[in-house]
């Protein structure tokens, strides 16, 4: 929770999500990374969130990131963790060990449709420490993970 009462949602962006635009945009569509932040942070300042939103394509980061959630202080907490992990999401068990020693909800996401892919897209390490998965949607899935958020925040 903020000082000014609102609470904080962290946003974590693995590897080459800083290329989105030009990352086969007939995959990824052609929103870049920081369009994708300002629709979110506009649709959370309507829901009455602060939006963290960071991207990395080191592996560690986002682990160090992931872990940093667990031991704030209650002023700086994070409500929730939205995460698309990028490939990593089909290959890091060690992201999985990050995620299952926090308390808060995570939910996982991605711009494409993952089951819709290479078979090696199918599966997702992370999933089991996740609340829900929401994919396919392109630069929405970010809205509609926020929203999902949300919901689990406000049990409605
Ligand atoms: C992705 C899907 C992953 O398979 C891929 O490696 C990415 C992006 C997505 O948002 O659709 O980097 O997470």
């Amino acid at each position: 929770m903020t000082e000014g009462g609102k609470k904080k949602i962290l946003v974590l962006n693995g590897p080459n999500l800083n290329m989105l635009g030009t990352r086969e945009p007939e995959i990824y569509g052609s929103e870049t990374l920081a369009d994708i932040e300002k629709n979110m942070t506009a649709r959370a300042e309507i829901l009455g969130y602060i939006i963290d939103f960071r991207q990395t394509n080191s592996e560690g980061k986002l682990i160090d990131w992931i872990q940093q959630t667990t031991i704030q202080q209650d002023s700086e907490k994070y409500s929730a963790i939205l995460l698309n992990a990028g490939a990593f999401t089909h290959t890091s068990v060690a992201i999985l060990d990050a995620l299952q020693t926090v308390n808060i909800p995570i939910i996982e996401l991605h711009l494409s449709n993952i089951f819709k892919r290479e078979k090696f897209r199918h599966h997702s390490y992370i999933s089991p420490a996740a609340n829900g998965v929401i994919c396919g949607f392109g630069g929405n899935s970010y809205i509609l993970a926020l929203e999902a958020a949300h919901h689990i925040l406000n049990k409605v």
